[in-house]
Order: C-alpha cells, then sequence, then structure tokens
C-alpha cells in the first residue's frame, strides 16, 4: 500500500471553500451535537458561519483574535487535495486568571482521511505557532459526548478545567 504524504501549511485565501467542506461533512456529526440542543438550528447556523468563512476567508472573524488557520494536504497523488484543517486565535484570554492564551476555534478532518494521525499533526502545528508567538497555554471548547475529540486532545496532555452546563426549561 503507498504510504500517504500529508504536509501542514498555513491555509490560503482559496483553501476556504474546501475548508467549509470538511467542516460540514466532519462537524455535524452526532457527538458534536448536544442531546438536549435543536440540530437543525446547529446545522443552520454553522452553515452560515462556513458559508462566510469561505467567502471571506479569516476576515470572516474578529481580527482582534489574532485568527489563523492550517490546512493538512495530501499530496500522495498528482491533484492535492485538502483533507484536514484547524483555527485558532492567539489573543483569547483565561477569564478565571486573565492570561492571555491561544484557542483551538475549529479542527476537522475528513472522515475519509481520520485515524491516520492527522489531527494530531494539526494541532502540534497550533501549538508550536502559539509558542512561536510567546504563548504557554492553549485553551478549546468540545462537546461532552465527542469521544474522538476528546481523546486527540488528552493524548496531547489537555486537561478538563471546567465543564459548562445547560438544562432545557
Ligand atoms: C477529532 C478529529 C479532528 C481527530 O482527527 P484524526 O485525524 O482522526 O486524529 P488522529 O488520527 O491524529 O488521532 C486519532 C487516533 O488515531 C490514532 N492514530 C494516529 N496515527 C495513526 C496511524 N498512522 N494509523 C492509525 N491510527 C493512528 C491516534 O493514536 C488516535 O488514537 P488513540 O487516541 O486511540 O491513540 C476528527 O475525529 C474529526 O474531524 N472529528 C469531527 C470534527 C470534530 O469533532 N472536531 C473537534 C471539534 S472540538
Amino acid at each position: 500500500m503507498t504510504q500517504s504524504k500529508i504536509i501542514i501549511r498555513e491555509a490560503e485565501k482559496e483553501d476556504f471553500p474546501s475548508i467549509r467542506e470538511i467542516a460540514l461533512s466532519a462537524m455535524l456529526h452526532r457527538e458534536s451535537l448536544s442531546p438536549i440542543r435543536d440540530p437543525s438550528a446547529a446545522a443552520e447556523r454553522q452553515r452560515d458561519r462556513y458559508a462566510q468563512l469561505a467567502d471571506q476567508g479569516l476576515d470572516s472573524l474578529p481580527t482582534d483574535w489574532a485568527p489563523a488557520a492550517f490546512v493538512a494536504v495530501d499530496e500522495t497523488n498528482d491533484s492535492p487535495e485538502i483533507v484536514g484543517y484547524v483555527l485558532l486565535a492567539l489573543n483569547a484570554t483565561d477569564d478565571f486568571t486573565g492570561e492571555q492564551q491561544a484557542y483551538i476555534l475549529d479542527i476537522a478532518v475528513n472522515p475519509n482521511h481520520q485515524n491516520q494521525g492527522i489531527g494530531t499533526k494539526l494541532m502540534q502545528q497550533a501549538h508550536k505557532y502559539a509558542r512561536k508567538n510567546g504563548l504557554r497555554y492553549i485553551g478549546l471548547s468540545v462537546a461532552a459526548g465527542n469521544e474522538n475529540a476528546l481523546r486527540l486532545y488528552r493524548k496531547l496532555g489537555y486537561i478538563e478545567e471546567w465543564k459548562r452546563m445547560a438544562t432545557k426549561l
């Protein structure tokens, strides 16, 4: 079997439509949805968000977040294919201590390419970029039932600092 050749690079403006396609096929999976929320509201909101991102790239996000994006490109075949991405902000704050931290806004890998170490590579690139920019912490939020994502984050040393809770009235 051919070994796949995956490279990680900074996203360019033309990459964002592919990012939207991966987001929509990967993010709206069952595990990302809270059991008490409305799946169609989530689908509509996420579709709008990713349409804006596809159209305007990082300009669709507030500049004071200092957002950045990296993509994983499968270069095994003649036509390279974007198979994953990570979006992060450099200018986030930990509410409790007020310390500046980086923040993972979103990460997804094309379902056909999951479980091959690509999510790990993307997260490592986000860490490297945050460290290079002088940051000592990185945070994220994840749906409580998203076991694949939780496994990836725990493997990379993330711990659960807070739990957000909600109930239906
Ligand atoms: C979460 C997500 C990004 C993980 O991406 P991924 O590319 O599958 O992640 P990885 O392959 O790096 O790691 C996942 C597992 O594959 C294993 N793996 C790593 N390299 C591997 C390889 N070459 N072959 C087989 N398995 C491998 C990892 O060890 C890990 O398993 P483990 O935790 O049991 O050790 C992906 O599941 C996804 O896109 N989910 C939907 C979107 C989502 O929920 N995003 C998170 C929002 S908070």
